[in-house]
């Protein structure tokens, strides 16, 4: 099968015959590229015998109208769920939420999952952050048909933390995330209950997500013309809904409070921060507690990432109020992105913006800029408040030293072009495992994770990247990575209203080039020129045992925009997703301990996973 030689006429036609640029259109090129494998089905997981559980619960995936906006109920997808045995406080229900239960679980305990897909659709659901057996973490090759039910069973090995449970199955996780599958899953332990931390009322699960809603209430999402573009950088809401809701407020008293956060959208990097510039005082991220807090100013929060937030309302007055808000900055999308989102469009587009204005309007909340996420109103003057911990927790770390590969970093490269969202130059394939994507069991793993294309990477662009025949294709992706892929074989023409297949590359190398035309960078065939052009920021998430950042680096040129988020990022604590700037490498260390099998790494801008920007990692 011709992998790649003939991928852009492949991938016009694709799309022609489905409607140009159709939602639906993106995944079937990529597989015509990548020689995907169809997922094998395999019988779902039955409960064993054998395993005794000390909390067993049913969780059921279905169709249900909630009301979310005043006026009609809108349609979602949701979680509900009923616990069969164990504590009582095992589920909690977030009232009049399309989210799921909360899960509290305590480390130590042997879990049972029943999953019942009541959907009309696949699905499986993933324990993001949870250190499970791979056959318990919900990989896409195990989802489950409508009416299925698939068991899991594992025993909590996690520290304390907050966790997020999701649906993951193969093209369709953003989609059904958007529609309302999700919900938060906290882990207790001893060393978090020695802290005294605020807790019952006092702890607050703060779930953030966007979505856009038609004027029947109802959930719009990428589609149509617009598709291929939400795909690309990711579909944005309007519309900041909390737990759930819209204009989300909370009552509290004059004391210290627990936040604690996850950012839930599929594609929204938020910067958080106080209105009246207290700092934030973070207790924990993605893997838990740090040992100490830090204060920060504003702390970048990324699909998939948690936060947990010391917020203390101490010596506020009663009757006012506290607003966290999305604070500006800029450089997480392409520049000609970030302007057509804010709206500007034409400029220094050159005379081909006309048509790129008219395909994408400006969006009514533009990543990166400023406005409200929910209200904290002092209610309540009390008197009594705990105290800060100045020793939080204690955190088990690895030198370089430690790792299996300390000169040989596995490598998680970072391409981006106009039809492809790759790592390591390959789009997902189940059954696809490359060498470098093979780990021996029980070793603790150097990674590094950077722009293929450029930004400074230049040199490591033909990482792994084994072409399937000798094309020009496989060629230049071999020096550059994925960037100018199409937009410099061909491109020069007007995509949209070309109908021919110069254009649907030519349009995108217009789009992003942000110079006088498309044309131009599809004859430059720079692929670094272009891949620079594309590059934007991923949330870069790795399942299994959460890792260490190491150090984070920068490419010159960047530094106005890395300005306005890099005192965000917490390096300090255990993460299981990193948020990657253009021009930026991270070097992390990630045990994989325990567990055999497929662990996946994958980009968590949803849009982006489901396109293709995921891989697994097999640990033997
Ligand atoms: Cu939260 Cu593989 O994802
Ligand atoms: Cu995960
Ligand atoms: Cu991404």
């Amino acid at each position: 099968m011709p992998k790649s030689a003939h991928y852009s006429r492949r991938l016009f036609l694709t799309h022609s015959s489905l409607g140009l640029l159709a939602f639906a259109g993106m995944p079937t090129l990529l597989r015509a590229m990548g020689g995907m494998q169809a997922m094998p089905t395999i019988t779902p997981n039955k409960a064993s015998p054998n395993f005794r559980p000390d909390v067993e619960l049913e969780l059921y995936c279905r169709s249900a109208s909630v009301p979310i906006l005043p006026g009609k109920s809108t349609l979602v997808q949701q979680y509900t769920g009923k616990l069969i045995n164990g504590p009582s406080g095992t589920l909690v229900e977030i009232p009049n939420a399309y989210l799921g239960p909360l899960i509290h679980l305590q480390k130590g305990q042997k879990v049972r999952i029943h999953l019942h897909n009541n959907l009309a659709e696949p699905t499986i659901t993933h324990w993001h952050g949870l250190h499970v057996p791979a056959e318990m973490d919900g990989h896409p090759r195990y989802a489950i048909a409508p009416g299925q039910t698939f068991v899991y069973e594992f025993e909590v090995l996690n520290r304390a933390s907050m966790n997020i449970y999701h649906p993951h199955p193969h093209e369709a996780t953003a989609r059904q995330v958007y529609h309302g599958l999700a919900g938060a899953l906290f882990v207790h332990d001893s060393e978090e209950a020695a802290l005294g931390l605020p807790s019952g009322d006092y702890e607050i699960p703060l779930v953030i997500q966007d979505r856009r809603f038609d004027e029947d209430n109802q959930l719009l999402y990428a589609a149509g013309m617009h598709g291929m573009h939400d795909r690309m950088m990711g579909y944005y809401g309007d519309r900041i809904l909390v737990n759930g809701r819209p204009d989300f407020t909370i009552d509290v008293d004059t004391r210290a409070y627990r936040l604690r956060v996850l950012n839930g959208s599929t594609a929204r990097i938020y910067k958080l921060g106080w209105d009246d510039g207290t700092p934030i005082t973070v207790l924990g991220v993605d893997g838990g507690l740090l040992e100490v807090s830090e204060n920060k100013p504003y702390v970048m929060l990324a699909p998939g990432e948690r936060l947990d937030v010391w917020a203390d309302f101490t010596g506020r007055a009663v009757g006012s109020q506290l607003v966290m808000r999305s604070l500006p900055f800029s450089g997480v999308l392409p520049k000609m992105a970030e302007r057509m989102q804010r709206g500007m469009g034409g400029m220094g587009g050159g005379h081909q913006m006309g048509m790129m204005g008219g395909m994408m309007h400006g969006l009514a909340l533009p990543v990166g800029s400023d406005f409200p996420i929910f209200t904290a109103r002092v209610k309540r003057k009390v008197s009594d408040s705990p105290t800060l911990p100045k020793q939080l927790s204690t955190i088990h770390r690895y030198g370089v030293g430690d790792t299996a590969n300390a000169n040989k970093p596995v490598p998680i490269g970072i391409s981006e072009g106009p039809m492809a969202m790759l790592l390591n130059g390959r789009p997902y394939a189940f059954d696809d495992v490359q060498p470098n994507e093979r780990i021996r069991l029980n070793t603790v793993q150097l990674m590094e994770i950077f722009h293929a294309h450029g930004g400074g990477h230049g040199g490591k662009a033909s990482v792994e990247y084994k072409a399937q025949e000798p094309s020009e294709q496989n060629g230049s992706m071999q020096h550059g990575g994925m960037g100018g892929m199409g937009g410099g074989r061909r491109g020069h023409g007007m995509g949209m209203h070309g109908g021919s297949e110069d254009g649907g590359m030519g349009m995108m190398g217009g789009m992003h080039g942000g110079g006088e035309q498309g044309g131009m960078m599809g004859k430059g065939g720079g692929m670094g020129g272009m891949g620079m052009m594309m590059s934007m920021a991923h949330p870069i998430h790795l399942h299994g045992q959460s890792f260490q950042i190491v150090s984070r680096s920068m490419a010159p040129g960047n530094e106005e925009d890395y300005d306005s988020v890099r005192h965000g990022f917490i390096e300090s604590g255990l993460k299981d997703t990193v948020l990657v700037m253009p021009g930026e490498t991270v070097r992390i260390i990630k045990p994989f301990q325990d567990f055999k099998g497929l662990f996946m790494y994958h980009c968590h801008n949803l849009e982006h996973e489901d396109m293709g920007m995921m891989r697994d990692f097999l640990v033997e």
